[in-house]
């Protein structure tokens, strides 16, 4: 009893505050460092077979992610989970689906050596790197170091994912006063309290700071690579890191299962799954117009020919 009236007090908490906030416009990154890892994050040399990149699966024109349901790397092979945006994954506590790396350096050395990704080792990387004059002066003018190493290497990426932040969402100049929403937006943003999405998709990235079940109230039957295949835990059992919401419109399909073709679709079997709710359909498009507030630009500095 004492835990329910908890609940309900945290719940109406959560829907009094404000739970989601904007991105600042002066985030810290080296801007040198960043421009070097923004080379190699397109350069296919950081591959075994020299054919992929990180921007083969990481697509600039698809909000950083992969519009197929499960990308292609080395060799042909294929991915056997989604390939989730990496915009603002900065703030997210850790990466991945199921969080096995701490941070971006960690999770850069685990992406170069996947087998069916990169395919990459240490030494393989040193050997391409050093063997490009270009990459050679570049570097010795961030690190003064004659020898490019593998941790510079990674160094630069990570600075360049850094740099990857998307501000001045339509939400974020709301949430400072700086825009109004539509009628049907705020609705949308109401429900979205209401029904308590917020309660797991909250924070700067809307998501991003906790392990969640997909779940929670109907048994989801498709759970590749979660939490549990790190720590054999029942617990942990179709538990992942929520992901971010932010740019969620341009990064379909959905889900770690890629088994969410529309944003429609998505929030229609988080209702059901994670609430236990059916919603109509003009719920689910007050709810899709405010989460289209959530896509931000990144910033100019960063920015491709070929993408926003
Ligand atoms: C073949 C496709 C592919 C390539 C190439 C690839 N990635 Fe990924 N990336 C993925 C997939 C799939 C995941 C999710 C894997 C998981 O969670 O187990 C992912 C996850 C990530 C994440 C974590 C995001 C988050 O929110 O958890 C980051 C950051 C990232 N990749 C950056 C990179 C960088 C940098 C490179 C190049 C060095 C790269 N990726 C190359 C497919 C790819
Ligand atoms: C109990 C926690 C929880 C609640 C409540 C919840 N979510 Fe989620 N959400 C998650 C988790 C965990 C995932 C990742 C699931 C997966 O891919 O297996 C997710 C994924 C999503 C995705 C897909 C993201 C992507 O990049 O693939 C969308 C969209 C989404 N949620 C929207 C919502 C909406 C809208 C609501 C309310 C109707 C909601 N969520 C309620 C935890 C939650």
């Amino acid at each position: 009893m004492k835990y329910i009236l908890l609940c309900i007090l945290f719940t109406l908490y959560l829907v009094a505050k404000e739970l989601i906030t904007a991105i600042p416009i002066d985030i810290k990154y080296n801007q040198q460092k960043a421009n070097i890892g923004k080379m190699l994050f397109f350069d296919t040399m950081l591959s075994k077979d020299r054919k992929i990149s990180c921007a083969s699966c990481h697509k600039p024109n698809n909000g950083w992610a992969d519009k197929k349901d499960f990308s292609v790397g080395i060799f042909g092979a294929k991915d056997v989970i989604q390939t989730p945006t990496i915009l603002n994954s900065t703030f997210n506590f850790r990466q991945f689906w199921n969080g096995k790396a701490k941070n971006f350096k960690e999770q850069i050395d685990i992406t170069l050596h996947n087998p069916i990704e990169m395919g990459m080792t240490k030494i393989l990387v040193e050997k391409r790197v050093n063997q490009s004059r270009e990459y050679k002066d570049i570097f010795f003018k961030a690190y003064h170091k004659d020898f490019i190493s593998y941790k510079m290497v990674i160094d630069t990426i990570v600075e360049f994912q850094k740099a990857l932040t998307t501000p001045n969402a339509k939400f974020d100049l709301f949430l400072q006063n700086r825009a109004k929403l539509t009628t049907k937006e705020r609705q949308g943003y109401r429900l979205f309290k209401k029904l308590g999405c917020i309660t797991c998709h909250n924070g700067i990235n809307i998501g991003g700071n906790s392990f969640q079940k997909i779940g929670l109230i109907f048994k989801y039957n498709n759970c590749e690579a979660d939490r549990y295949q790190l720590t054999k835990k029942e617990l942990d059992r179709c538990i992942y890191k929520v992901p971010t919401l932010r740019n969620i419109e341009l990064t379909a399909p959905y889900f770690h299962d890629a088994s969410a073709k529309t944003l429609k679709k998505a929030i229609e079997y988080m209702a059901h799954y994670n609430l236990g709710y059916i919603i109509k359909d003009s719920e689910v498009k007050s709810i899709e117009s405010f989460l289209k507030t959530l896509t931000g630009k990144t910033q100019n500095t960063m920015s491709t020919n070929n993408g926003k």
